[in-house]
């Protein structure tokens, strides 16, 4: 059985991820490949009940490092339950957001050491590292203000301000930098077709999937 593959979507609030997630996977799904499409925090039943501890609330509900703990106990169940037994069933997997989050919400823009956070992500993630993460980059501006334009429910992170959300852009620049060969930017600031195409384009071309 050929191993699934694994994609992460990463970037800031409002970027598009989701959006160009669900489009990613009916892509796949018309070439005739098992894929589940998944999201963090969440994406088993324990990290499900975990989000809404994350999501909802005052902005300072949680301190950054127990967010951090929050974040890989929800991953390890997600890991364990849902994304290791489809990778190795030969399923791929869409992740909307995974560490790389962690590490620009709760890294950078938290303050979170990167030791702390190196130590559990071996732990946790261990060698299951994405095969190809998308990060979107746009204008924090523009991102906040399609959130906005969406839902002020889970709006927890949201609400940061945005000397938070300029932090958290740089950071997932600077992740994309330091590894190029897991991530590719794309910029989101194009409509909805012109980022599909680069979504595709790039899957296409890092997984060498035949046109
Ligand atoms: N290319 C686009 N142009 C204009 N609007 C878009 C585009 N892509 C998505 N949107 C809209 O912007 C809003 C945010 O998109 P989406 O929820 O996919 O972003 P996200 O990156 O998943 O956000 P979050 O980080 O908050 O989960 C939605 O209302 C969506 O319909
Ligand atoms: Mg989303």
């Amino acid at each position: 059985m050929t191993r699934g593959r694994f994609i992460t979507f990463e970037g800031g609030e409002g970027a598009g991820k989701s959006t160009q997630a669900r489009l990613l996977v009916e892509q796949l799904q018309a070439r005739g490949i098992s894929v589940v499409l998944t999201r963090e925090p969440g994406g088993s039943e324990g990290a499900e009940a975990l989000r809404n501890l994350l999501v909802i609330g005052d902005a300072d509900r949680w301190t950054p490092t127990a967010e951090t703990l929050l974040m890989y106990a929800g991953r390890s169940d997600h890991l364990t339950r849902l994304i290791r037994p489809a990778l190795a069933a030969g399923t791929w997997v869409v992740c909307d957001r995974f560490s790389d989050s962690t590490r620009a919400y709760q890294g950078a823009g938290g303050g979170v050491s990167s030791d702390f956070i190196d130590a559990i992500e071996a732990e946790v993630v261990g060698a299951d590292r994405p095969d190809l993460t998308l990060i979107f980059d746009m204008p924090v501006e523009l991102g906040l203000e399609r959130a906005f334009g969406r839902d002020m429910f889970e709006a927890r992170f949201e609400s940061k301000g945005l000397a938070f959300h300029e932090r958290l852009r740089e950071a997932f620049l600077h992740i994309a930098k330091a590894d190029p060969g897991r991530c590719a930017l794309i910029d989101a600031g194009g409509t909805l077709d012109e980022v599909a195409e680069q979504v595709w384009s790039t899957v296409a071309s890092r997984l060498e999937l035949t046109p």
